[in-house]
């Protein structure tokens, strides 16, 4: 697994996040020994860095879960999901009890939800070592230009958006300005939701892709992503844990500009 700065924290390349299409909205036995699985593969092939949020319904409680007794062997990453001040520390509290903890590495305001409110108390929390790093996220391209005029106001250490063989409008901005400001990139959506995958209408080529140690598809388009110095951190999420080692092993590619090049044309031949 190879690392990079997230702002200035260490992170693997290969982290995972939690949405509720992941498997860590669920609450029965059985659910919640596939998360532990998920949680261990992780730990034993190096994705320690877990994104998630209070929208993805009980993730944070059942991470908090799967963590207790080993929370300094993982770097978390949370949001903070709601509009008005109070709600907000109310929010950002639980989440410190749902996960805990006492301490996260990244607060990050979800989908730039009321953020003008959010960004004063997200500094305090870090002027008081209670949180690392501030970051915001969106997910659609139509507001890219505000979370640009954020990143601009340099009171953010990341940011969160989706960057993927399927979804390239993160070039245009973000990613020269996240390079010009010194700004970490965590990925969301790396796979597009698994459709980098399940939507291929004929099997790519991956003759030439073994040689630099990627098996599958999937891989390939993790390593595509990672090829783009300006990235710091993936979070794909499954419900698999066997997938976690295929994931990870992304993360120790590093794939020269001709293979990135091949994979894109790969893509546009067969998706
Ligand atoms: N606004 C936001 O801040 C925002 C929005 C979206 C996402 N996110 C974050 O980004 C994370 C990732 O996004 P996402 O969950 O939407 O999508 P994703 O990571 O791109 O894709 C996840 C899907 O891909 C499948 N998958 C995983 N590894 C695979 C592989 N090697 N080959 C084929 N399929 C694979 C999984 O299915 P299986 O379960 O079958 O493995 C799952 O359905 C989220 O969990 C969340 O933490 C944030």
């Amino acid at each position: 697994m190879q690392f990079r700065s997230l702002g200035g924290l260490k992170v693997p390349v290969i982290g995972m996040g939690s949405a509720s299409s992941s498997g860590f909205d669920v609450e029965s036995e059985e659910g919640l020994r596939n998360c532990r699985e998920i949680l261990d593969n992780c730990l034993a092939h190096g994705c320690s860095f877990l994104d998630t949020s209070p929208m993805y319904r009980r993730a944070e409680g059942v991470i908090g879960g799967g963590i207790s007794g080993r929370r300094d062997l993982f770097q978390l990453a949370t949001k903070v999901w709601c509009s008005g001040a109070g709600t907000g520390r109310a929010q950002i509290a639980n989440s410190f009890s749902l996960l805990g903890t006492d301490y996260i590495d990244v607060l990050q305001i979800h989908n730039l939800v009321d953020w003008r409110t959010h960004l004063p108390y997200l500094e305090r929390l870090r002027d008081e070592g209670r949180i690392g790093l501030i970051g915001v996220s969106h997910y659609q391209p139509p507001f890219y230009g505000e979370l640009a005029a954020v990143m601009r106001t340099g009171r953010v250490d990341v940011i969160q958006v989706p960057y993927s063989l399927l979804e390239r409008e993160a070039e245009q901005e973000l990613l020269p300005l996240a390079e010009e400001l010194g700004v970490g990139v965590i990925v969301m959506r790396p796979l597009v939701k698994g459709a980098v995958v399940s939507g291929l209408k004929r099997q790519p080529d991956m003759g030439p892709l073994r040689e630099w140690g990627l098996e599958t598809w999937g891989q390939a388009a993790l390593a595509w992503i990672l090829a783009d110095a300006r990235v710091s951190t993936l979070i794909p999420a499954t419900s698999r844990p066997q997938r976690i080692a295929e994931n990870a092993a992304a993360g120790s590619v590093t794939l020269p500009p001709e293979m990135r090049g091949y994979i894109e044309r790969e893509a546009q031949r067969c998706l």
